[in-house]
């Protein structure tokens, strides 16, 4: 999808060439003398419009308009989540097939956050899955103006609207890829055509070099599985060396069966999207490849299948981890933490300015949150922050869980340094309690996002989030400025040369 970014009073946007317009009227719209300007306030006056984000007007061959088909859409107060709401309402408008080329207007004030909003809003409509469709649709809607009273004052919001609706596209399109057309070593591919982007590198390994690192609890989990496992390491470099990285972890499960712990037949296929975490890595990169922030990114993806086999991991069994913990695998469903874990041990080699893992990781987060909020637990006060902040300003909200010592009791095995599982209760604590085990003193959060990442039912697709979250976080950090390091060379996490850049701690 190609956007543009114009300065676009309603008077002008009237003579604009294109296949449909969207008005976007606010609260208090005030009408210039314009043919157009004129006509909204004819049908507020009528109340044949309302104002409230939703509810929309649809007109044909309005005089004066260039455009044969015209929207008039209530865009509330004007913030992003309303003018959010505006576009989803005009959503089957703008997927009708004649509509190649449309033009969206602000009727009013454009605040910077909702022109970004708008944009993502658009993409999001916009955006048709096709890939293991044999009569593909082609995309519809190519070409997108949007129209401000001032595009000078809202074009940095613009820019990165665009760069994470880019980004949330990729995400999405690579959840909703069947297991069997996202496999591991494909999930690999992609991230290497990622890597073809300036300031990118990409390594793969395979199974021998991840035994050879000792990921003993990642292979366990893999070891059911025809597909051979990749890890998957990203980096990004839009900084300079000596800038202590954020890495980011997805869990990269590209088909969870549960293995010999089996899941029920029903809804089962939705567990291709169990890959969801290490999507929005994938989403995460795509957007810095194009917004070329100045920072440091690596990102980790542990990616296999979960199957049940004969050689497969069974309840009981014990595997040795990375960082030396042996844990007793009760349960094979909870193979998420299985595989994070030797990421996050493998994280610490980078010495993360902060460590972020995101995964489709538990049941219990959707009972706990549903599908609005992402589960957020951190160890660190200000990394939090930051990521509830950026979560609102990105419309991809998330919510923060605890983190208390007491939770882990649950996580005692007696034949090992921990079990996999916890009970019923606190399901999403418990795993983030299993994760924490494992990242030392780097400042660490944990995404929870298995209600978040994949809508079901008739919607049932991939939603990219929380690329919108994690991508308005990195450019947060990307403005903060530098503490020049103390001494040249890597700076560490260690205590006196802590990596201030990333966390802004
Ligand atoms: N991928 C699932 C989590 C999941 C389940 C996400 C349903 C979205 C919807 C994860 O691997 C899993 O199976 N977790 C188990 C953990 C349990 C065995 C402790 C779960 O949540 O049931
Ligand atoms: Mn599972
Ligand atoms: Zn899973």
């Amino acid at each position: 999808m190609n956007f543009d970014l114009k300065t676009l009073p309603l008077s002008t946007a009237a003579a604009e060439k294109c296949d449909l317009l969207v008005v976007l009227v606010p609260e208090g719209f005030k009408p210039a003398s314009d043919a157009l300007s004129t006509l909204v306030a004819h049908a507020l006056k009528q109340a044949d419009l309302e104002t409230k984000p939703g509810k929309h007007l649809s007109l044909y061959q309005a005089p004066a308009v260039a455009a044969r088909r015209l929207v008039l859409a209530g865009a509330g107060n004007g913030s992003p989540r309303h003018v959010r709401q505006a576009l989803q309402g005009c959503a089957a408008a703008l997927k009708t097939p004649q509509v190649k080329r449309a033009a969206i207007v602000f009727a009013g004030a454009a605040q910077p956050d909702a022109v970004g909003a708008a944009v993502m809003a658009l993409a999001d409509a916009s955006y048709a899955y096709t890939a293991t469709k044999s009569k593909a649709e082609p995309r519809m809607l190519g070409r997108v103006t949007v129209g401000v009273p001032d595009a000078a004052a809202v074009r940095e919001a613009f820019v990165r609207g665009t760069g994470v609706a880019a980004g949330v596209e990729f995400a999405r399109e690579w959840a909703n890829r069947p297991a069997n057309h996202a496999t591991p070593t494909l999930l690999a591919d992609a991230a290497k055509a990622l890597a073809k982007a300036s300031n990118m590198q990409c390594k793969v390994h395979g199974p021998a070099e991840v035994a050879r690192l000792g990921m003993g609890s990642f292979m366990a989990v893999a070891r059911g599985s025809e597909e051979p496992l990749r890890f998957i390491e990203l980096h990004y470099s839009g900084a300079g060396k000596g800038v202590a990285p954020v890495v980011l972890v997805g869990k990269g499960i590209t088909f969870d069966t549960g293995g010999i712990s089996i899941k029920p037949a029903a809804e089962m296929d939705e567990m291709k999207f169990d890959m969801g975490g290490a999507a929005s890595v994938l989403g995460v990169f795509k957007a810095l490849a194009e917004l070329k922030p100045a920072i440091n990114v690596v990102g980790l993806i542990p990616a296999c299948e979960n199957m049940p086999d004969g050689r497969a991991v069974k309840p009981g069994d014990v595997v040795t981890t990375m960082n030396g913990l042996t844990v007793e695998v009760l349960n094979t469903d909870a193979e998420g933490r299985l595989v994070l874990c030797d990421a996050l041990t493998y994280a610490a080699r980078f010495k993360p300015a902060a460590l972020v893992d995101i995964a489709t990781l538990t049941g219990a987060c959707v009972v706990a949150l549903g599908g609005l909020r992402s589960g957020l637990f951190a160890t660190d006060e200000a990394l939090a922050r930051q990521l509830e902040q950026a979560g609102d300003a990105a419309l991809d909200p998330c919510w923060r869980m605890p983190l208390d010592d007491e939770y882990a009791d649950s996580l005692k095995s007696n034949f090992a340094d921990l079990g996999n599982v916890g009970g019923r209760a606190g399901g999403a604590i418990t795993a983030a309690k299993f994760l924490q085990r494992f990242v030392g003193d780097t400042p660490w959060a944990h995404l929870d996002i298995a209600g978040t990442a994949w809508k079901g039912g008739a919607a049932k697709g991939g939603t990219g989030r929380p690329v919108g979250l994690l991508v308005h976080y990195l450019l947060d950090v990307a403005r903060t400025p530098a503490v020049a390091p103390k001494a040249a060379g890597r700076r560490t996490a260690t205590a006196g040369s802590k990596p201030v850049r990333a966390a802004a701690r």
